[in-house]
């Protein structure tokens, strides 16, 4: 079992657990964050690191392999996510693909996918296990897809990557306290499966008065390079926040050894400021825990995450408070806080003076703290909202993984105010992931525009397109009854300012 974790100071640490579901009793734990004497410590410089630092946590699911008794975990990143200033070192096993032994819970490998990450670049799907033809042999494999556009192909039993992957250089951080990381890891093959970088000639100029929008703004930011820490300018980070790949993971065809995965090509703006020591506890906890999603201003993000700001007129302290403890939809519970902590948090929401002088923070609240913030999960977009870099925005992709190379590539989705100016499909952002079928099908839903379609698998050519009831942002599932075969897709929308539903829909495949 894996888990969904905070990503700030507070979160605890991701280990992964294995139950007995006859007793319910716990049979193992990997720590993810290694204790002393374990594998992995050492690549904390802090030796008391473990304690403090959660994250590095398997959200994205696991993938089995029965015969060998061997589970293949991938995980995400370190907290707090943007500013590694409390957690130097490599990190593991932050951001890797973990065998372990499915009986005991012993590592097996590992192999790290992002070194010390400070972009949030958690694995974002499960490993999918394949069998790949390598100098006329057959090797099984475990195929890891990523935010970056990256897929690892690595051996199933030693975790050595199957394709050249090189260490480059990459730029230091300037913000203080913070130690980037020297080098990266970057796969030769297979081809990356999105655009690598983001410069001012991939700036939307779909209609001329788009460039002339957003070319200012682009010029304020740090650009062009996908390892450009994130900075108090503010960085175009690109590949983003949601892929590449993101969390519907990708398909494998066994008769063909390709492998489908749908992708994002969506700049996101990441920019630090640096916090106040003057502010009060209830600011400084409204920093460190909430501002991520509803946004330093507490001006929320599109219809993601709501505003905060006129909270007062909504609700009561005492509604508040009852929401940080129980959580709601997306957003985590925060029942942990302390009460007195809660009651300075929502007096901050509030806007109440605090009562007499601002109480200093302890050492231990400070230590939740970390000296910079990143100021929300912002898209780079037009005032219309489309994505600040040139189409195509969403695609779908074949990649041959016995040779690494991209067999085809076709935009997923569009949007109909530009089709209906002659624009060719643009594709747009995509959540939720493809299957295939031995009869040659790929579908997929996924797409902002609410579309499931069926795709020659060969060729990338659309078959069938539907619109559903809400946006199907999940990966459909194939099954048969009586020889009959079909598949279902969960239509819950609700993303990219889609409406939500609540049904499942099911085709007839004939
Ligand atoms: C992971 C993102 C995330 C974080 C972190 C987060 N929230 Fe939220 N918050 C949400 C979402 C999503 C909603 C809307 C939930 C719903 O209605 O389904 C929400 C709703 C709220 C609401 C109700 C808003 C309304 O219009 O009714 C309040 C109040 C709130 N959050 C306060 C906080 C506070 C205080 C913190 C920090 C302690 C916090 N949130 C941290 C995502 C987040």
């Amino acid at each position: 079992m894996g888990m969904r974790l905070s990503e700030g100071l507070d979160a605890a640490p991701g280990h992964i657990r294995a139950y007995d579901v006859r007793t319910g009793k716990r049979r193992w734990i990997f720590h993810t964050v290694p204790h002393p004497g374990e594998y992995g410590y050492k690549t904390w410089k802090d030796p008391e690191a473990w304690k403090r630092i959660g994250g590095a946590n398997c959200w994205a699911g696991m993938s089995l392999d029965e015969q060998r008794g061997i589970v293949f975990a991938a995980t995400g990143s370190a907290t707090y996510d943007f500013w590694g200033g409390y957690r130097h070192g490599q990190n593991l096993f932050s951001d890797c693909v973990l065998a372990l032994d499915a009986n005991t819970g012993k590592r097996i490998w590992h192999y790290q996918t992002v070194h010390h990450d400070l972009w949030d670049r958690d694995l974002p799907a499960p490993p999918n296990l394949v069998t790949v033809l390598r100098k006329g042999k057959t090797v099984d494999a475990v195929v890891q897809v990523t935010k970056q556009g990256f897929v690892f192909v690595l051996d199933r039993l030693t975790g050595k990557p199957l394709f050249p992957v090189k260490e480059i250089r990459v730029p230091a951080s300037a913000l203080e306290g913070e130690q980037a990381w020297k080098t990266q890891p970057v796969p030769g093959l297979p081809e990356p499966f999105m655009r690598q970088q983001f410069t001012e000639n991939d700036l939307n100029d779909l209609l001329p008065e788009f460039r002339e929008e957003l070319l200012p703004q682009f010029q304020a930011l740090q650009s062009g390079n996908m390892w450009s820490p994130p900075s108090l300018q503010g960085i175009a980070l690109f590949p983003g926040f949601d892929g590449g790949a993101e969390w519907g993971g990708a398909a494998f065809d066994p008769t063909s050894n390709w492998l489908y995965v749908n992708a994002n090509e969506m700049p996101w703006i990441v920019k630090m400021v640096k916090n106040e020591p003057g502010q009060s506890v209830g600011q400084a906890l409204y920093v460190a825990n909430c501002a991520n999603c509803h946004g330093l201003d507490r001006r929320g993000n599109g219809n993601a995450f709501p505003p905060l700001t006129d909270i007062g007129k909504k609700r009561t302290a005492a509604q508040i408070d009852e929401m940080l403890k129980s959580g709601k939809g997306t957003m985590p519970s925060y029942r942990h806080l302390p009460e007195a902590e809660r009651k300075q948090l929502v007096g901050y929401l509030l806007n109440e003076k605090p009562a007499g002088p601002v109480k200093e923070m302890t050492a231990e609240e400070r230590a939740f703290l970390p000296p910079y913030t990143m100021t929300g999960y912002n898209r780079f977009l037009t005032k219309d909202g489309y994505p600040a870099i040139k189409p195509p925005w969403g695609t779908l992709n074949a990649i041959n993984l016995n040779t690494g190379k991209i067999e085809w590539k076709v935009p997923l989705g569009a949007f109909d105010a530009l089709s209906r100016h002659g624009i060719p499909p643009t594709g747009t952002e995509n959540y939720g992931g493809p299957v295939c079928t031995a009869g040659g099908l790929v579908f997929i839903g996924a797409s902002k525009d609410e579309k499931f379609r069926a795709f020659d698998k060969k060729t990338g050519k659309i078959l069938f397109e539907t619109t559903l009831p809400a946006g199907g942002y999940a990966t459909p599932a194939v099954y048969a009854v009586d020889g009959k075969q079909y598949v279902v897709i969960a239509c819950g929308g609700g993303k990219m300012g889609t409406k939500s539903g609540d049904s499942y829909v099911a085709f007839v495949v004939e």
